[in-house]
């Protein structure tokens, strides 16, 4: 095994897929994951080149991003030889509807406690936990989840089976930045393959994932600028990503810190709030949808996506750059938001191409 005085600064994409396996992990998610070019959207944009990092592909009941995440994230249920997962989250969150899918994988069962009211005919990832067989209850509030959380544990442990409560144990945020250290590298690796190298990359962040593609840029002492897009006002992004960075390093042995000013963060394309759907959000879907065949989220990358065309509008993005777009998923929302899309795309047209180019 490498030694950590092995890894100075810069690290080879190599030596950072070697400090990843230094992890303990379960092979969960499928991988690597596509890259591909966006070329029609570009055309019809008159610029940038532009690359989708498909990570909407990666597995287990329609995939995303907390797949790759996953895979560091289950080891401890394993080794505990937890029989039922029991997990509190955001009524229509996409990490549930993850996990449920790799509990199932490993022979576990769950327990969801969703904050919400659900609608009379639940679709999206609502439907797919019910059709993957999570046991669901949901709850008004934060103070209703602690207290259904505590009386599951009770009762699966009087039917003498072993419960293990996953909600925001280090290892979420944790295993997420390694997810996406390596996300990041097998991205680089792709770009090389075709001869391409990123300027900026685009990612849906809340802060996890990001501290991942903050720690590559710097291990890689890479040029290219992480664009974090926030779709919720919940977090402070920035000092969030690099505390998580910095628990990485901390666990990696590594002893390099990320300071929060390095990280960027994007917080105005939330419009009204979390899970509300935007008009430039659906605009971008449209649009993506309609240029490359690829179907975005109205809540995560729907949004994002919109951030990346009003950059490229206002010159944060100049049209001879190259980027990537990390697609991190989250698309059974479109079937929640049904009639919203549906009016929308009757009505919408492409625009005209810029530069009168084809
Ligand atoms: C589709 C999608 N993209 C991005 C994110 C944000 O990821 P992170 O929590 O790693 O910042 C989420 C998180 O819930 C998500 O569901």
């Amino acid at each position: 095994m490498d030694r950590i005085e092995d890894f100075a600064l810069p690290l080879s994409t190599g030596a950072v897929r070697r400090l990843v396996a230094t992890q303990p992990r379960v092979p969960l998610a499928t991988l690597p994951t596509p890259l591909q070019e966006a070329k029609h959207l570009s055309r019809l944009l008159g610029g940038p080149r532009i690359f989708l990092k498909r990570d909407d592909m990666t597995g287990m009941a329609f995939g995303g991003n907390k797949s790759r995440n996953l895979e560091f994230r289950m080891v401890e249920p394993l080794r505990a030889k937890a029989e039922v997962l029991i997990m509190a989250l955001e009524l229509t969150s996409n990490s549930a509807r993850q996990t449920v899918a790799a509990a199932n994988r490993l022979g576990m069962r769950t327990v969801l406690v969703l904050k919400g009211e659900p609608p009379p005919e639940p679709q999206g990832n609502l439907l797919v936990n019910e059709l993957l067989g999570a046991e669901i209850h949901y709850v008004p509030d934060r103070e209703a989840q602690k207290r259904v959380i505590d009386e599951v544990v009770d009762r699966v442990r009087r039917e003498g089976r072993r419960p293990m409560v996953l909600t925001s144990e280090p290892i979420f945020d944790i295993g997420s930045a390694l997810a996406y250290l390596e996300s990041t590298v097998e991205m680089l690796e792709q770009m090389d393959a075709l001869g391409a190298y990123p300027d900026f990359v685009y990612m849906t962040s809340g802060g996890k994932g990001q501290a991942g593609l903050v720690l590559a840029k710097r291990l890689l002492e890479a040029p290219f600028l992480v664009h974090g897009v926030t779709v919720s006002y919940e977090y402070d992004v920035p000092p969030r990503t690099a505390q998580i960075a910095n628990d990485t390093l901390a666990l990696l042995g590594l002893d390099v810190r990320i300071d929060p000013a390095e990280v960027i963060s994007f917080g105005d394309h939330v419009g009204p709030g979390y899970g509300h759907v935007t008009e430039a959000s659906l605009d971008a879907m449209a649009l993506m949808a309609r240029t490359e065949g690829v179907v975005l989220d109205p809540i995560y990358t729907g949004k994002t996506f919109a951030a990346l065309l009003d950059h490229i509008n206002e010159g944060i993005v100049p049209r001879d750059a190259t980027v990537v777009f990390v697609h991190t998923g989250g698309t059974p929302a479109i079937f929640s938001h049904a009639e919203t899309i549906r009016r929308h795309a009757a009505t919408y047209h492409l625009p005209p191409p810029r530069n009168g180019t084809k």
